[in-house]
């Protein structure tokens, strides 16, 4: 089997891999999920703590995925399997493959739900008065139609498939360096033209003023689980577009740009949704409706309201597209590194089974009835809650005590890192990250029985 990185593909460029890996990043989970738990969690005070988890903890996690991606230069189970040959850890990346199923089965569907809202929008559905109520019997009825939801779900799906497929450079590198410049023109028009309405200060201040009263345990736990999920951390997507990376690339400076984009896209989303929420007169609503229930009766009352839809369920889509092919990268580099498989082959069949594992997510809604429960929002619950914070914790072990923080630092610092935050990242990365990331768990699991 050859498994050199020339037939695998590298990134052309850093700045190339910097997009794509923010891209990866940058999806729902910033614009539409960062703003809801927000809203959820009382505004400033989750903002600050979900700015300290990225710092203390995201972006250290992010480096070991790095490194540990560079330094196999494989997927996570190939890479599991180089670094510690002969032992159980590549379950760790078999488990990271399979988390990417369960998150592609319900992250393709709220995308698939933007493709049909920026539908929606292009044909002007949210410009006659809509009300709060109308607004939601609208997103019910949407969500409850199987047949419309699971069509534009495929369509999210194919798009995935015909980038995934391109490859790494000429693929999602290309497709990244277009879409993620768009992304952020657009959500930086979009938000001053939020920020431009009467009564916007209201939106501002809620985002930023920080009421520590506000703060629980839960809180504590969302900033966290929002912090991973995020940055695509626990899963191996950041150590499969580490592989594709060259030696000469500093990490901790791509590592460094890729969280930063991260949080100012969702510092930007913030600015950019609750300004407006205010300025019409909304109390944000901390629910999963929020970019879907609330925003459709707002545009409506500002100057220009239905192109301010139309393209924000468009970035939406962007945003979503740039991180779904990430999720199918981790999927398919697993079939193509360790089976020997086309990317042509893994591409499709994964993505059609990825497809077929969305249909009961998709149907969620439709659902609910017969089952009680809304399915999706239990593979939402698994899938982000729980075993993303677990993949994390074992990738801190995996580093701090089996691959060890020496050899890991050097990976770290081979193309330049700075020596001493190679050092602060180890004692990070050893003991800090593991035991918060045990602690949330431990608590998270108590909860769940108690
Ligand atoms: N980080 C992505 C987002 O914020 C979601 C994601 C999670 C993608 C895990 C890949 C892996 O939307």
């Amino acid at each position: 089997m050859t498994s050199d990185t020339s037939t695998r593909g590298t990134w052309q460029s850093g700045i190339g891999f910097i997009l794509a890996a923010a891209g990866g990043a940058i999806g729902l989970g910033n614009i539409w999920g960062f703003p809801y738990m927000a809203a959820e969690s009382g505004g400033g005070a989750f903002v600050a703590l979900y700015v300290l988890c990225v710092a203390v903890v995201g972006f250290p996690v992010l480096l070991a995925e790095l490194t540990i991606g560079r330094a196999s230069q494989k997927s996570p189970v190939g890479a599991f399997k180089r670094l510690a040959p002969g032992t159980r850890w590549p379950a760790l990346g078999a488990m990271g493959v399979t988390i990417g199923f369960g998150i592609m089965s319900f992250y393709c569907v709220i995308a698939g739900w933007t493709v049909g809202y920026l539908v929606k929008a292009i044909r002007g559905d949210f410009r006659n008065g809509l009300s709060a109520e109308q607004s939601q019997e609208m997103f019910t009825a949407f969500q409850s139609n199987p047949a419309w939801v699971i069509t534009v779900t495929a369509v999210f799906f194919l798009a995935t498939i015909l980038v995934v497929r391109g490859g790494i450079s000429s693929g999602i590198e290309r497709v990244s360096k277009i879409l993620m410049p768009v992304l952020f023109v657009l959500l930086v028009i979009i938000a001053i033209r939020s920020l431009t309405l009467p009564g916007a200060t209201e939106g501002i201040r809620f985002l930023f003023k920080a009421d520590f009263t506000k703060l629980t345990p839960s809180v504590v736990m969302n900033a966290l689980a929002q912090a991973l999920f995020s940055l695509s951390l626990g899963m191996g997507a950041v150590i499969t577009y580490g592989s594709y990376l060259s030696k000469r690339e500093n990490l901790v400076n791509a590592g460094a740009a890729v969280v930063g984009f991260d949080t100012l896209i969702a510092l930007l989303s913030g600015l950019m949704i609750f300004p407006a929420l205010f300025a019409a007169g909304v109390e944000p609503a901390g629910d999963t409706g929020l970019v879907f229930v609330v925003l459709p009766t707002i545009f409506d009352t500002l100057p220009m309201g239905n192109l301010f839809g139309i393209a924000f369920y468009f970035l939406l889509t962007i945003a979503a597209l740039t991180s779904s092919i990430s999720l199918l990268e981790v999927i398919a580099s697993y079939f193509i590194d360790e089976r020997s498989w086309s990317r042509e082959k893994a591409c499709w069949s994964m993505g059609a089974l990825c497809f077929v594992l969305s249909i009961p997510s998709a149907m969620a809604g439709a659902l609910e009835g017969v089952l009680g429960f809304n399915f999706m929002n239990l593979m939402v619950q698994i899938f982000f809650v729980y075993l993303l914070a677990v993949g994390a914790l074992f990738i801190c072990l995996f580093v701090g005590w089996k691959w060890g923080t020496t050899a890991a630092a050097a990976e770290l610092t081979e193309g330049g890192g700075s020596r001493s935050v190679a050092v602060l990242w180890a004692i990070l990365i050893r003991y800090f990250c593991p035991v918060v990331a045990a602690i949330v768990l431990g608590v998270r699991l108590y909860q769940l029985f108690a």
